[in-house]
């Protein structure tokens, strides 16, 4: 056998892990031959390469990012003749199966190319949480960690200056990572693109710590926006799958509470500094476990399908329920519901 395994979409931490886990399943279970493809979707059609062996997946446990590179522009599914592409090295290599780690817009290329014959397993990842039928993707722990420490951080220099200080999470469309970095970081409001927020409940929420601890804390999920308004963008991509590039909306509600408080508002965007680093322990092992299961549903024949995570027990669900679909908090989460009962403010009121 042969495999192919590439990395698309964004990086997170925790996809070296899961390159070694297919990889080592693969090459101890079945002696398949893996072939690496780099840079995600664009090395499929442009026919970049290399021999993923025992040595090349070793000491890679720990480290952030993909040795694979990746690339979220590129689409075999853009075109016949960038379909055509990606096919043909595939049928260069003798390719019998792809296993794509990606997100969801990885994740609907490989429906598409399973469509198209190739044999396809998906790996999700993603810091954001968010993709369908998957309770817990890898890279979304470290995120979490990382914007916890980030608002600790935060509360310190808040405190000691007396002001009102927002920190904007990565998330997309999806509240995940400022729901469990807010609750963690005890942040005092948690704005979720789920809940469109009314800034003057925003306001009242700070005015009300104004008086009494005179410093509040606000963790913002960057797809976040206040009723009746409109998400803020921060670019259009036109050349990737995904166009929208969200940020800046802790500028956008900074500016609209500075004028009515007397204490000082900032605001920090966090960005990328979420996706980058060394994957958490728990995400090590979740990622183990997901490259692992990959390498048994190649082995099993099961193409199509996505490896999940579904009641805290490893399963996979078929690719095309998981294209164009996107998990997002619901209203009744427990975590929402405890948070909102210990007093923090989502906005809403
Ligand atoms: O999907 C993961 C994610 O990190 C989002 O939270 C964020 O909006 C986006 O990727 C940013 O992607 P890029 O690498 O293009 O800036």
């Amino acid at each position: 056998m042969r495999i192919g395994v590439l990395t698309g979409g964004g990086d997170c931490p925790g996809l070296n892990a899961v390159i070694r886990a297919v990889t080592k399943s693969l090459l101890r279970q079945c002696g398949a031959e893996v072939i690496g493809i780099e840079d995600g979707f664009s090395g499929l059609m442009q026919d970049r390469t290399r021999v993923l062996d025992w040595r090349a997946v070793s000491g890679i446990l720990f480290s952030g990012g993909t040795i694979l590179g990746t690339s979220n522009r590129a689409n075999p599914m853009a075109s016949e003749a960038d379909t055509e592409a990606a096919l043909a090295t595939a049928r260069k290599h003798g390719l019998d199966a792809l296993v794509a780690i990606g997100g969801d817009g990885t994740m609907a290329i490989a429906h598409g190319l399973a469509g198209c014959g190739l044999p396809v397993v998906g790996v999700p990842k993603t810091i954001d949480n968010d993709i369908e039928g998957c309770e817990r993707s890898f890279g979304f722990d470290t995120a979490v960690a990382t914007v916890t420490e980030a608002l600790e951080r935060v509360q310190t220099t808040g405190q000691s200056h007396g002001r009102v200080m927002i920190v904007e999470t990565m998330g997309r469309y999806a509240g995940w990572i400022a729901l469990e970095a807010g609750v963690a970081g005890a942040a005092d409001v948690i704005l979720l693109p789920e809940i469109d927020y009314n800034p003057q409940a925003v306001l009242d929420a700070c005015l009300a710590r104004e008086h009494r601890q005179h410093y509040t804390v606000i963790c913002i999920g960057e797809g976040a926006k206040p009723r009746g308004g409109a998400m803020t963008i921060e670019r259009m991509m036109t050349d990737s799958p995904d166009p929208i590039r969200l940020g800046g909306v802790a500028n956008v509600l900074r500016e609209w509470l500075q004028p009515h408080l007397g204490s000082e508002v900032r605001a920090t965007v966090l960005g990328h500094v979420q996706r980058g680093g060394r994957p958490t322990p728990f995400d090590r092992v979740l990622a183990t476990q997901f490259g692992n299961q990959a390498a048994q549903l190649v082995q099993q024949g099961k193409f199509n399908r996505m490896v999940t995570l579904a009641g805290g027990r490893l399963d996979s669900i078929p690719l095309g329920q998981v294209a164009g679909k996107n998990r997002r908090v619901p209203m009744d989460h427990p975590l929402l519901i405890a948070a909102r009962q210990i007093g923090v403010s989502f906005g809403d009121a």
